[in-house]
């Protein structure tokens, strides 16, 4: 029987981080918004397409707390469509014992990609929502993923569990706050020349967060210049979304 590293403790901080703050815009993948945003005061909102998941009335806000709903839209294979998950992990070039951090993992889609492509290696899944680690903990058992561990971030704090090689940050670096001081933190996280990899919606992509909450790449290189990485390269070829690549250090 497989086993879980770090199941222990992370029962124990999702005990103590039951009101763990929910991040400050939750849009969701992939659907395009269609009503105001107020960023500033910390809420959260619904996408506007027919179907949004249940106990999340349209016009009204919500987290990423329903992972079983979440999943059927993140893990569907309209999303495998253009999220062309392949890619992006071989465009990691990830060694087989690498040690791999999925920041905002949601339901694990890339984490259990990413533990697949580091079968001597490891991979934990981090989010700040406590009912999507515990998914991907279960998740991770049920698929025998002996490689995937997933442990609860704060807001401001990754808090992973030991230095890694690489960050993937997918659709969720526009719902962290103060991203400078984040990944100059971030930093002291990463082994000797660790890598942070961030892919995010296109400003003209059909889908995604409102207008207003997209960053273009050369906005989210600058932060990542100022938080002390260097832009190593862009991967293109994703038909929605850019993906960055960096180094720490200068
Ligand atoms: C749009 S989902 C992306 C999920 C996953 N990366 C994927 O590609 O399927 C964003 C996720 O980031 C999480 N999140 C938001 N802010 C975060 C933060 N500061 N630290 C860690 N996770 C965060 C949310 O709870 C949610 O699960």
């Amino acid at each position: 029987m497989k086993t879980l590293r770090h199941a222990a403790p992370l029962l124990a901080s999702l005990a103590a981080c039951a009101h763990t703050a929910p991040p400050p815009c939750a849009c969701p993948m992939h659907a395009q918004h269609g009503h105001g945003h107020d960023h500033a005061q910390g809420h959260h909102h619904a996408p506007t397409d027919a179907t949004p998941p249940s106990g999340m009335a349209a016009g009204h806000h919500h987290r990423f707390d329903d992972p079983a709903q979440w999943a059927q839209r993140f893990e569907s294979p309209e999303r495998d469509a253009w999220q062309q998950p392949e890619r992006v992990v071989a465009a990691l070039s990830l060694a087989p014992d690498a040690r791999v951090a999925d920041l905002g993992a949601g339901t694990g889609y890339f984490s259990v990609r990413l533990a697949r492509a580091v079968p001597q290696g490891r991979v934990w899944a981090v989010d700040v929502e406590p009912a999507m680690v515990r998914w991907v903990l279960d998740r991770a058992r049920r698929e025998s993923i002996a490689n995937l561990s997933a442990t609860l971030a704060t807001g401001d704090d990754a808090l992973l569990a030991e230095p890694v090689d690489l960050v993937l940050v997918v659709d969720t670096y526009h719902h962290i706050d103060a991203r400078t001081p984040y990944f100059t933190r971030l930093r002291s996280a990463l082994r000797p020349q660790g890598r942070v990899a961030i892919v995010d919606f296109r400003m003209d992509a059909p889908e995604g967060p409102p207008p207003a909450m997209r960053l273009a790449p050369e906005a989210v290189r600058a932060e990542m210049e100022a938080a002390g990485y260097t832009f190593e390269r862009a991967v293109d070829g994703l038909p929605r979304q850019y993906m960055l690549i960096f180094r720490a250090g200068r």
